[in-house]
């Protein structure tokens, strides 16, 4: 595991995209994305690359991290939604090359076996974009998750329902979701986790010092064989 020091979310966002812009310069790049803050500043700053660069995301495929149960895909707080408002809409991705897992079927675990397929049957993801919760999960992977997991339903912890209730106008957030597994996410090629801020100090400490072990889930990326971890000052600050 590779651990890198910056000194603000701007830079963690530059070294980010030096790392993506790599796989996407070379052609016909399989992107993982995720959702959540975390890769904001990554995100603006391919975007900005695309714009001002000739950064070029015509022939990259993209996989998303997870997705809410229950919410269509053009639910406004849908993980399809928030991916394409926060990044996918501001390039030349094609919209067709935009695979998420669908929320709102009748059979969850078919869909998430689809899903997992389809990675497959797309060569694997090259570099996969995390965030870490405050509970060391990733994707929606919470504490316990199966280090081998593959995509499926989940139920989300409480906590995490609490912190991303401030997202839904009602604060009714779905308790299921389907999410990549911990198998899933090791098998891409580069795993880049971003990390800003003192509230996932403690979680990055248990990712990078702990054991690896299924209460962090995040701390599987120690066995990946290209991880990157990219942190501000205060999600470095306890280790
Ligand atoms: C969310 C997402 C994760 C994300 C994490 C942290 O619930 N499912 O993919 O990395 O929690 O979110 P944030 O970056 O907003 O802190």
């Amino acid at each position: 595991m590779q651990v890198i020091l910056c000194d603000s979310a701007e830079h963690v966002g530059k070294r980010a995209a030096d790392i993506v812009e790599d796989y996407v310069r070379a052609g016909s790049a399989v992107l993982g994305l995720a959702t959540g803050g975390s890769p904001s500043s990554t995100y603006r700053e391919l975007i900005r690359r695309h714009r001002e660069e000739s950064l070029g995301f015509s022939d990259v495929r993209a996989f998303t991290l997870d997705e809410y149960a229950g919410l269509a895909p053009d639910h406004e707080q849908s993980y399809h939604t928030t991916i394409r408002r926060e990044f996918v809409d501001h390039v030349d991705l094609p919209l067709e090359n935009l695979m998420t897992p669908q929320g709102d079927v009748s059979d969850l675990a078919a869909e998430a076996e689809r899903y997992d397929a389809a990675i497959g049957a797309a060569g694997g993801v090259d570099v996969q974009i995390l965030g870490i919760g405050a509970n060391g999960h990733i994707g929606f992977n919470e504490p316990t998750s199966s280090l081998s997991s593959r995509t499926r339903v989940k139920t989300l912890a409480g906590t995490t329902r609490r912190d991303n209730a401030r997202f839904f106008s009602d604060g009714e957030v779905p308790r299921l979701c389907l999410t990549q597994g911990l198998g899933t996410i090791r098998e891409a090629r580069t795993a880049l986790l971003v990390a800003m801020g003192a509230n996932k100090a403690e979680a990055v400490r248990a990712m990078v010092e702990g054991p690896v072990s299924a209460h962090c889930p995040a701390s599987v990326l120690q066995l990946h064989r290209r991880a990157v971890v990219i942190l501000d000052p205060d999600a470095a600050s306890l280790l």
